[in-house]
């Protein structure tokens, strides 16, 4: 059964229409923003876990360092007894960092290279520098802290 239209009624219902749009949209936002977060709890899992342990500071020569492929870790020891670790994947074009030799950390892909020290771009084309892990060592266990 038809509604009966009140004459005059176009910029009304315009405007009633316009109104609800924006309402509906306000309500689509509040429940996106309600149920996207609050998320599982779930940390820890995927690449570069934190608190699993990578390895020994055995593995790690001191001037170059290792590269834990599984957790996209590069872990290096710049000085005797100084261990930094970095991510492994190369901030240039994402490959995972190929070595590290000659003081820098390697990317094979387009020649990119960091220092072990900081994660700072010694060679081009990468212009952002590695992003650093904490690191927690205990005993001679590497962790991510
Ligand atoms: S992705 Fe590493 S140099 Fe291009």
């Amino acid at each position: 059964m038809p509604l009966p239209r009140p004459s005059g009624s176009g910029a009304s219902r315009r405007t009633f229409v316009a109104a609800a749009g924006a309402s509906g949209l306000a309500a689509l936002l509040a429940a996106c923003g309600g149920s996207g977060s609050g998320g599982k709890g779930s940390s820890g899992s995927g690449a570069g876990g934190h608190g699993t342990p990578l390895g020994s500071t055995a593995d790690i020569p001191e001037g170059g360092g290792k590269i834990f492929t599984d957790a996209k870790v590069v872990v290096t020891q710049p000085a005797k007894g100084e261990f930094k670790a970095f991510t492994s994947v190369c901030t240039h074009a994402g490959c995972q960092v190929a070595g590290v030799s000659g003081g820098t950390i390697n990317c094979a892909c387009h020649g990119s290279k960091f220092s072990i020290e900081d994660g700072s771009v010694k060679h081009a084309p990468a212009t952002s520098p590695l992003e650093e892990f904490e690191l927690k060592i205990t005993g001679d266990t590497i962790k991510l802290a």
